[in-house]
């Protein structure tokens, strides 16, 4: 039971970003409270017989050791047996009975464990310091115009990003280029408010993040990342965690846009196939396409695909290749990415360094002028 609260715990806290990329906190929660209330139950149980056992192994050594006294006294008496001899046999039961004592020792271990457990509970306790203001107000509906004006942040000394600008319009996609650490997941980050920016605002819909509920934010929201995280469970399950209320008809049909379903149906089970912890027999591929799968299926007006193809193998690649234009349709999306292949299907190219903008506009507009865009596009296909 310690264990499957354990691997339940990695599993939420390593996963925490899909959790809450898909407002699956309390159904998470809700799966949490089941297994520490069998956990419960099992340390209860623990507890109870620890507490019959170990004074009952006390009170036999004591009665063991009053009726060899006086069994003994009685032969010393009567002449039959030495002092000495009782004395020995005495000193050998107690040998017998220490080590059964030291099991108590055991017991205390085991507290201590629990102690430590409860530890880590008062850091799960602990409140996220971006709590949603008061006033914050449910989104209803979400048309996918997504505004980063003047944005500004630092994670404490180092700014990471500075003075960012751009609009997307609805059903718009932006594609985001830049060597690593310019900064172009932060902006993710900031935009499904894991973070709030130190300067400037970002908005969608026109209205402040700061004055919508995170959870109602990212109902309308989807974002798949480098590696994606898959549960315990079926490859169903793993894709219906996108809509809880979808119908087995409906995953199919999300898996199959996506390009899934074939490699889903090789396997001997199926969609019933269990996937282990961080995704076990899946290749990272794979785990990609059920996460396109998985992202489809929720349906979200804004979708973000964070170097969601970059550690995919070429024959994976062609085929996520292929489902990108259908997830994106219809829906706004922003699109990270080494590939300038995938780059290419964006509406409009920004390109980031050290935090700043440096260039934007279409792919052909950048191509056709001595610009930076450039110079990655001719090193990559140099190559
Ligand atoms: N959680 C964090 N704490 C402190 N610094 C961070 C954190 N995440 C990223 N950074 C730093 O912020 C910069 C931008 O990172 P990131 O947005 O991940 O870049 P990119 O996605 O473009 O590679 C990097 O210098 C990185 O080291
Ligand atoms: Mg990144």
């Amino acid at each position: 039971a310690v264990a499957e609260v354990a691997a339940h715990l990695q599993e939420s806290v390593s996963g925490m970003r899909v959790v809450q990329a898909f407002t699956g906190e309390r159904k998470s929660s809700g799966r949490f409270d089941q297994r520490n209330h069998a956990y419960r139950r099992a340390n209860v149980r623990t507890t109870l017989l620890s507490a019959v056992y170990f004074p009952g192994v006390e009170l036999l050594g004591s009665v063991g050791l009053g009726i060899v006294l006086l069994y003994g006294g009685f032969r010393v008496v009567g002449g039959e047996m030495t002092v000495g001899e009782l004395v020995a046999f005495v000193g050998l039961l107690n040998m017998f009975f220490q080590p059964i004592q030291q099991l108590s020792q055991l017991y205390s271990d085991l507290q201590s464990t629990l102690a430590s457990l409860e530890k880590v509970f008062a850091v799960l306790d602990t409140e996220s310091d971006r709590a949603d203001s008061p006033d914050a107000e449910n989104l209803r509906g979400l048309s996918g115009d997504v505004e980063f004006d003047r944005v500004s942040f630092a994670y404490g000394e180092d700014v990471v990003l500075d003075n960012v600008s751009f609009h997307i319009k609805p059903g718009e996609t932006l594609a985001i280029v830049g060597e690593t650490g310019a900064g172009k997941s932060t902006v993710v980050k900031l935009l499904s408010r894991f973070y709030d920016p130190t300067g400037g605002e970002v908005r969608i819909d026109g209205q402040d993040l700061r004055d919508i509920r995170g959870s109602s934010l990212r109902r309308y929201m989807g974002v798949v990342l480098q590696d994606t995280f898959l549960f315990t469970g079926t490859i169903k399950d793993n894709i219906r965690y996108g809509r809880p209320d979808a119908t087995d008809e409906e995953v199919i049909a999300a898996a199959r846009t996506v390009g899934a379903d074939d490699f889903i149906r090789r396997f001997p089970e199926g969609y019933e196939t269990q996937v282990r912890e961080r995704g076990g027999r899946l290749s990272v591929g794979e785990r990609q396409l059920v996460a396109f799968a998985r992202a489809l299926l929720a349906n979200p007006k804004l979708l973000v695909l964070d170097e969601a193809t970059s550690s995919v193998d070429l024959a994976t690649e062609a085929r996520i290749e292929a489902a990108l234009d259908r997830l994106l349709a219809g829906r706004t999306g922003i699109v990270i990415a080494h590939r300038l292949s995938t780059v290419r299907r964006a509406d409009r190219v920004l390109v980031m360094r050290k935090g700043s903008v440096v260039e934007e506009g279409t792919h052909e507009e950048l191509l056709a002028r001595p610009s930076a865009y450039r110079r990655l596009y001719e090193s990559q296909f140099a190559a």
